[in-house]
């Protein structure tokens, strides 16, 4: 470490020297010496390209600003790092060990939240993301951190605005988060997804307005949930058959089992008839109007030739008999 680090232990030397309180008992302190100044990414024992840079401001400035990081990080009290298993409990251990293809730096880190977010971390275990993780053994499902955000720059979720700096969790960013991995095509076509969803939502009824900054209109979570999502042949699932008469009753008063068909990120096509019929329909009348215009158009010309040749014929005829007068 002091041959890689030369500078740096010198620091901490100095740092220990002038304040000794500092560095034996504010724990974060004695982290961030390190990870403040460290830049940059290195790789991991387990072949893991990890960054080692922490911003201990916004670190404070997190909903966690309070906690220490050897909350997360448990068992990394000793310098360098070695026994990072040792003291943790082995609920937590078991825990760490299912997402260690998900969270591959520390997954005791991203363990830890459930000690002290339990019920949370039980729903989303359940839900078909942490199925995913937990049951397919699949790294593709969402995990706190992928909704979330840096695990040292956590934010409060609340926030009904359109605000860039909120928690991406947050009313007016969250379509954006989800989309970090439903817009791709190749999670779609792996999980048999509709591949258009972020963009099927940004162009429906909901999605317009909502983009124009509403406040009253449905997210994706309004309709999935957040922690507790289902898939949608799933009987818990909020989008489940009959339960959408009561997710769109919640704002559409009077929702009946024609009126919930209205919504699918399905593309345009013959199995989802109403806007394929609707489309089509749109397009007959476009035409017939055009058309419609088109034939009016030929007609006003026909009949404007037709008069100013009259016209002429009229005045030539003229001409032709006071000619004909002024030589007789
Ligand atoms: C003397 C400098 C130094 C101090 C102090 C330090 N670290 Fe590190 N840390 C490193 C270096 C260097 C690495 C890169 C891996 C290595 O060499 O062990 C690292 C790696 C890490 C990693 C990445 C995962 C891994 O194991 O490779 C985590 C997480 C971490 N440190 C957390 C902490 C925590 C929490 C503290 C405080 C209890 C701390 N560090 C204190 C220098 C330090
Ligand atoms: C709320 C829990 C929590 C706290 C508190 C916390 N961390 Fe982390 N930290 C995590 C998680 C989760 C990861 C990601 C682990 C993974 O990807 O496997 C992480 C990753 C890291 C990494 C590796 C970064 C990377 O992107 O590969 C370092 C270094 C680190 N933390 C240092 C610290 C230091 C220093 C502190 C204290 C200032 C701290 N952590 C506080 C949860 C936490
Ligand atoms: C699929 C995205 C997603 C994942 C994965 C996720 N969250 Fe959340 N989380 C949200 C959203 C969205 C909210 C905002 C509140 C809501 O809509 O219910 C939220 C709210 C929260 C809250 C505050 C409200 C509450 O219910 O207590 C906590 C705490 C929280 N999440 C922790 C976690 C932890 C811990 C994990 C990992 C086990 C996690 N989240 C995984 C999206 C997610
Ligand atoms: C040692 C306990 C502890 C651990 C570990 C912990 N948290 Fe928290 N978390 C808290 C506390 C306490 C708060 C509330 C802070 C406040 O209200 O100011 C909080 C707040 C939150 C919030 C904001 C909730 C809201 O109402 O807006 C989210 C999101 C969150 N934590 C996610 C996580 C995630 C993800 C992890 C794991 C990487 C984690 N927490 C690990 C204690 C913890
Ligand atoms: C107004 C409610 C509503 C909103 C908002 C909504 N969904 Fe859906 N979602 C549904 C319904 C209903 C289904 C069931 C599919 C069907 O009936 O065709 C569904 C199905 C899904 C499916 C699985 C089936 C498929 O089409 O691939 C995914 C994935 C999904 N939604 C993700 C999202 C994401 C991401 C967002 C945010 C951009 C979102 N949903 C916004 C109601 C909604
Ligand atoms: C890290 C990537 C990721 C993020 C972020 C993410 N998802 Fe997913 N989601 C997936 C994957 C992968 C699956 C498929 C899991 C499986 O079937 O094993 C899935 C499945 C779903 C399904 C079930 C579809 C069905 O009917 O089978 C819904 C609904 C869904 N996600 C909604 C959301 C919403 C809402 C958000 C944002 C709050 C979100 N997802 C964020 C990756 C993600
Ligand atoms: C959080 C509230 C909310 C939920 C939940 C919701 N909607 Fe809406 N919806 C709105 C708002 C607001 C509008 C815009 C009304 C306006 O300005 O005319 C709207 C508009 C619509 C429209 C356009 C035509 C109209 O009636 O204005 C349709 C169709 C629609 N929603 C269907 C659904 C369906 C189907 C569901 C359930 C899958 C659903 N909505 C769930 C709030 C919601």
């Amino acid at each position: 470490m002091g041959r890689r680090y030369p500078l740096l232990s010198y620091l901490i030397l100095l740092v220990a020297f002038f304040f000794p309180n500092r560095l034996l008992f504010a724990d974060n302190l004695s982290c961030l010496i390190c990870h403040e100044s460290l830049k940059g990414t290195y790789v991991t024992a387990k072949g893991v390209e990890s960054r080692l840079h922490v911003n201990g401001e916004k670190f404070a400035a997190s909903v966690h600003g309070d906690l220490e990081c050897t909350n997360c990080h448990l068992g990394y009290e000793d310098n360098p790092h070695s026994s990072v298993e040792e003291n943790v409990d082995p609920e937590l251990l078991g825990i760490a060990k299912a997402i260690a293809k998900k969270s591959p730096v520390d997954p005791v880190a991203q363990a830890a939240c459930a000690q002290c977010h339990p019920d949370v971390y039980e729903d989303v275990k359940q839900s078909v993301h942490g199925a995913n993780i937990f049951d397919k053994k699949e790294v593709d499902g969402a995990l706190c951190l992928d909704c979330h955000g840096s695990p040292h720059e956590i934010m409060h979720v609340a926030g009904a605005g359109h605000d860039a700096s909120a928690s991406p969790v947050a009313y007016g960013r969250v379509v954006e988060t989800c989309g970090q991995c439903h817009e791709k095509k190749s999670v779609s076509l792996k999980y048999g997804f509709s591949t258009k969803i972020i963009e099927r939502y940004n162009e429906s009824f909901h999605g317009k307005k909502y983009h124009l900054g509403g406040s009253n209109l449905p997210v994706c979570t309004t309709c999935h949930g957040a922690h507790n999502i289902r898939a949608q042949n799933d009987p818990e699932a909020m989008v489940y058959g009959v339960n959408k008469i009561e997710l769109c009753g919640q704002c559409h008063a009077g929702a009946n089992a024609k009126f919930v068909a209205a919504i699918t990120h399905k593309p345009i096509g013959k199995d989802n008839p109403i806007p394929y019929y609707a489309e089509k329909g749109l397009i007959l009348l476009t035409f017939l109007v055009i058309s419609g215009c088109a034939i009016h158009i030929v007609l006003d010309i026909f009949a404007l030739v037709r008069q100013t040749a009259q016209v002429r014929k009229r005045r030539r005829n003229e001409v032709a008999r006071n000619e004909s007068s002024v030589a007789g």
